[in-house]
């Protein structure tokens, strides 16, 4: 038996990174895992890996960040699976500068990557989430079983952190959609939660490269690397396993939280 048996889960910037590691966690615990990246080959990867795996997940590559983008990511995963389930809010990345460097090009797209595709995804889930949920409860007097919306905001959107105005803007305000969301949807047993990362070894941590957005300095990776009580970076595998609690039976009970998980990093 898997903690997700029967279940279709859509997880968005799942062709790497934590978006990778729970596509693959979700599918162990029996999930049908629909893939969302913009990048379609690590996608297709992970998909390959899934079934290799004996699981069962198809590719929707989109740029979630417009509406179109997400609404088709939705439609694929009614359209294959009959159903919707499980919707993992999990693409974002940095695009970092000092706020008097940060021109609004740079601004829009933290915002944009970080915050619009979650208001993009879970708006277009609502027929698949909230619309069907109405129905078994005029049908049957409650909904079926409890549905999951999961956000991931990041350790910094509560502490915040300097050359990332934009990044911090948006994940802060991931925590008070999760909030929001969680009463609204909670008549409809949707359980919405979040997740607060701390540092995490993928691309988005590495050390920059010349002429690249992503990653970060050196110094900055190694006095980050120093704040952590546990000792050592957080993992990819560290945060599916939260997404994964959270979009079990076992959490049933618990919407509206934002869970850090950090390995105690100070400030956390
Ligand atoms: N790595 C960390 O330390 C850390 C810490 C806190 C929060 N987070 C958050 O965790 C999430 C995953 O980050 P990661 O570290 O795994 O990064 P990553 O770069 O390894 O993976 C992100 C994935 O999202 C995809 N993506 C980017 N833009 C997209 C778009 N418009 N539409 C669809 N997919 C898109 C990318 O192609 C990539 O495969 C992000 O929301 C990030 O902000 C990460």
């Amino acid at each position: 038996m898997g903690r997700l048996d029967d279940r279709v889960a859509v997880v968005t910037g799942a062709g790497r990174g934590i978006g990778r590691a729970t596509a693959l966690r979700f599918a162990e615990e029996g999930a049908t895992v629909v893939v969302n990246d913009i990048d379609p080959d690590p996608a297709a990867d992970v998909v390959e890996e899934i079934k290799k795996n004996g699981g069962r997940a198809v590719v929707a590559a989109a740029d979630i960040t417009e509406f179109a983008g997400a609404k088709g990511v939705i439609e694929s995963a009614v359209s294959a699976f009959g159903r919707l389930d499980i919707l993992v809010n999990n693409a974002g990345i940095t695009r970092d500068k000092t706020f008097h460097n940060m021109t609004p090009e740079i601004w829009d797209a933290g915002i944009k990557i970080n915050l619009y595709t979650a208001y993009n995804m879970t708006h277009a889930a609502m027929p698949f989430l909230r619309e069907v949920a109405k129905k078994e409860i005029a049908e049957r007097g409650e909904p079926a079983y409890h549905r999951k919306i999961t956000f991931t905001s990041s350790v910094v959107g509560i502490t915040g952190n300097p050359g990332q105005a934009n990044y911090t803007a948006a994940k802060g305000a991931i925590i008070s959609l999760t909030k929001t969301l969680a009463r609204e949807l909670g008549a409809f047993r949707i359980n919405v939660n979040a997740v607060a990362p701390g540092f995490v070894e993928t691309r988005l941590t590495a050390a920059k490269k010349e002429g690249t957005d992503l990653g970060i300095p050196d110094a900055l990776r190694n006095m980050a690397l120093m704040t952590i009580a546990l000792g050592r970076p957080g993992r990819p595998e560290d945060i599916a396993n939260a997404h994964l609690f959270l979009c079990s039976s076992e959490a049933d009970y618990i919407s509206g939280v934002v869970i850090p998980v950090t390995g105690a990093q100070l400030g956390s």
